[in-house]
């Protein structure tokens, strides 16, 4: 049985990679639906309904668990894919509790895709752990259009993340949360635009710890191998990626994110 992880694009790459680190048994579907990306600026109905489709796609290629590796379809599509299939649905949402909890009474700046900040499950996570009011919710929806067409370290990409970090006082803040995983791609950037001591919170760990837990407590993780040769199948809105060049493509993404993943 796969383990089916999906997103709206190349950013939940980032779970997948982790999924590998910590789970190299297990066999997995990555399916970038890339006829539809950007989910972030669409509607809640549209992205209901994309989600929808990957969500039949899983079932029909034996998966055992589906993650969605992308914070904007768990904020409007989880609850209702739970509600409607049988099988474990692990979704990635904004590490803010996390964030909190380390950021010893400084400020936590939290970005996202406009519809994630718009949603009201991140607004209801964010009343639930900010007590003391610290946390800032801001949309960076370009930096998923430059992460789709390979722009990671650009003057473009620097001079986008100065302008809209610069509506902050960032000597206030030491956290800032990538609420988007297509934002983990451009952590070197934000580690050089951000004052020294602001970390970098990601969800990525958090998410794939547990599908850990839920695989083991239904008795469903693989079983050891001896030799481990990550298994994976990717996908393009419902097409096979077969092409060299493309899987050569999706090499250099892995290589990028093991960096950012280190930082
Ligand atoms: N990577 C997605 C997220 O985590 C969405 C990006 C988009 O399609 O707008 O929210």
């Amino acid at each position: 049985m796969n383990i089916g992880i999906f997103d709206s694009g190349i950013g939940g790459m980032s779970i997948l990679h982790q999924a590998i680190v910590t789970l190299p048994n297990e066999k997995y579907i990555f399916y970038a639906d890339t006829d539809h990306v950007p989910y972030g600026t669409k509607s809640k109905q549209e992205v209901v309904g994309f989600v929808d489709g990957v969500m039949q796609f899983m079932l029909a290629h034996e998966c055992k668990a589906v993650v969605i590796a992308c914070n904007t379809a768990t904020a409007v599509a989880a609850a209702i894919m739970r509600e409607k299939y049988d099988i474990p649905i692990i979704g990635i949402e904004p590490a803010v509790k996390l964030a909190v909890k380390e950021s010893d009474g400084k400020r936590i700046l939290v970005v996202a895709t406009p519809l994630t900040v718009k949603e009201n499950k991140l607004k209801e996570l964010v009343e639930r752990v900010d007590d003391d009011h610290l946390v800032d919710l801001h949309p960076l929806p370009q930096l998923v259009s430059f992460a789709e067409r390979g722009e990671f370290v650009s003057d473009a990409v620097s001079d986008y993340l100065t302008k809209e970090l610069s509506k902050f006082n960032l000597d206030e803040y030491s956290e800032l949360v990538l609420g988007c995983t297509h934002f983990n791609y451009f952590k070197d950037t934000f580690k050089r635009l951000l004052p020294k001591d602001v970390n970098i919170v990601d969800g990525n760990t958090g998410t794939v710890n547990q599908l850990k837990r839920v695989l083991e407590g239904r008795g469903e993780l693989a079983i050891h191998k001896e030799s481990v040769v990550p298994q994976v199948r990717y996908f393009e809105s419902g097409r096979e990626i077969l092409e060299a060049s493309k899987l050569e493509h999706i090499e250099r993404l892995h290589n990028r994110l093991e960096i950012m993943r280190k930082i």
